[in-house]
């Protein structure tokens, strides 16, 4: 096994892996003239990865400081600390004056106002040429079972997500798909994660019903209804 190449994806909170991700900054053109903003970037992964590939300069806004301490410790130890920035910040009162060529959001659902809401944060730092990219769950089936619209929250068909993007004006100009096994990598991260919480509190029953919820959606229903798609918009004009 290349353990490099899975320790890279060990960080990468959502479903998209690190070789689809530097395969996106190729068709971005990214280079170390870019600046790249990433809200809820998590470990900032994926900024590490374009940094390490493309010499991108860039910024992640994560509101969990585990997750902002350990990336930063991870940029430090591969000396890009000067490259990438990670703030532990609430992206929805991070400003900046600075404006990117590149802003992400990944793996949020419908947190921010879904797909409007999602490109109308993103559009507020982002240069006239700049370039969007959006990572988000998609429904596999035109109708979805209400017990997985309860977890998930509003899902859209990937016809439906690209119709939302054109009329906001953004094209999509590259996407990648998860596969079953990307999926089965971030079902099984999020429940070794969930283990260990157990096993260092035994007597926190909610942990437990958790991971019985988590596999329950992921069994019954994510893995027939639910997609992953990770989307490069551009505009036209
Ligand atoms: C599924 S993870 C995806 C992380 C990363 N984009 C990736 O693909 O690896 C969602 C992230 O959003 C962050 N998040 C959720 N709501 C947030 C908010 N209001 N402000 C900042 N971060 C937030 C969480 O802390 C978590 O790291």
């Amino acid at each position: 096994m290349d353990l490099e190449f899975y320790d890279e994806n060990k960080y990468l909170i959502s479903m998209t892996p690190a070789d689809k991700i530097i395969e996106a900054g190729t068709v971005l053109g990214l280079n170390d003239k870019c600046s790249v903003l990433d809200l809820c970037c998590g470990y900032g992964e994926m900024l590490k990865l374009w940094a390490e590939n493309f010499n991108i300069k860039g910024v992640g806004v994560d509101r969990c400081t585990e997750y902002i301490n350990t990336g930063n410790r991870h940029l430090h130890d591969a000396q890009l600390n000067n490259n990438i920035t990670l703030i532990a910040e609430e992206v929805q009162t991070y400003i900046t004056d600075e404006k990117f060529d590149i802003a992400c959001l990944c793996g949020v659902g419908d947190l921010f106002g879904g797909i409007d809401g999602h490109i109308s944060m993103l559009e507020r730092f982002i240069k006239p040429t700049g370039k969007l990219v959006i990572a988000e769950c998609f429904l596999n089936k035109e109708s979805a079972p209400k017990e997985l619209r309860e977890f998930e929250g509003e899902l859209y068909t990937l016809y439906e997500l690209y119709r939302l993007f054109s009329e906001r004006g953004w094209y999509v100009s590259w996407l990648s798909t998860g596969t079953n096994a990307d999926w089965e990598r971030y079902i099984s991260w999020e429940a070794r994660r969930t283990i260990e919480k157990i096993r260092k509190s035994p007597d926190d029953k909610r942990m437990l019903e958790w991971l019985d919820k988590w596999y329950h959606m992921y069994f019954k229903y994510r893995r027939e209804y639910e997609g992953w798609g990770f989307f490069v918009l551009e505009r036209i004009w």
